[in-house]
């Protein structure tokens, strides 16, 4: 697929919503597994919201492939040397993978956990759960998701200040992404 100008409106727009989303969500997991149980509202809500964010960073991440696919992207600064334009590439399919596993590690973890919590969405849409309850499972899940949830954090604060680095050198890579 030829490189395309620039990234449309809607790229751009997909690209700042996740990235405002992730560290929202990823706040609210470490706030909610913390909240005492006793009154139970706070906590169930917090759960219900960090969980309805994550499923639109799926959707929104899902989007965002689809539009790649579709419309492609704009080429690689020509004048970055060839290894780093394959590292960017790496890191941006690294992120892209992890954006989409951290959301089904949790679904799967929220499924299998003896608490048999339901997932509602904005407390509006039902989500059904897969899996039944299984501990041994809902513990290796769980941590799984913890871990690819920092991994892709760290991930994402690299690929910020690689940008940033590149701003500063007068490469216009952060400008395409704020205004096209
Ligand atoms: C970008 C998306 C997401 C990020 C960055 C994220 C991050 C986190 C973090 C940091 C925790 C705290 C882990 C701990 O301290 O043990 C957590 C817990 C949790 N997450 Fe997510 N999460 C995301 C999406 C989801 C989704 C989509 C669901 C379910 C539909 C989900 C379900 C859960 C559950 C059930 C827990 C708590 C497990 C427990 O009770 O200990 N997460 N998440």
């Amino acid at each position: 697929m030829s490189a395309t100008p620039g990234w449309s409106r809607a790229q751009r727009r997909l690209h700042w919503w996740v990235a405002a989303l992730v560290p929202l969500t990823l706040g609210l997991g470490f706030l909610m597994v913390e909240l005492p149980w006793r009154p139970l509202a706070p906590k169930f809500l917090a759960y219900q919201l960090h969980k309805s964010f994550g499923v639109v960073v799926f959707g929104l991440v899902a989007w965002r492939l689809l539009l790649r696919w579709r419309r492609g992207r704009p080429a690689e600064d020509a004048a970055l040397p060839a290894w780093q334009r394959r590292a960017a590439g790496l890191v941006h399919g690294v992120l892209y993978g992890l954006l989409l596993a951290v959301p089904v590690l949790g679904y799967l973890s929220a499924a299998s956990a003896p608490a048999q919590v339901p997932t509602m969405v904005f407390m509006l849409l039902p989500v059904p759960h897969v899996l039944g309850p299984d501990e041994a499972r809902f513990l290796l899940l769980r941590a799984l998701h913890l871990w690819l949830a920092l991994g892709l954090v760290a991930l994402a604060l690299g690929h910020a200040l690689m940008a940033l680095r590149h701003h500063a050198a007068g490469r216009p890579v952060l400008r395409g992404m704020w205004r096209g």
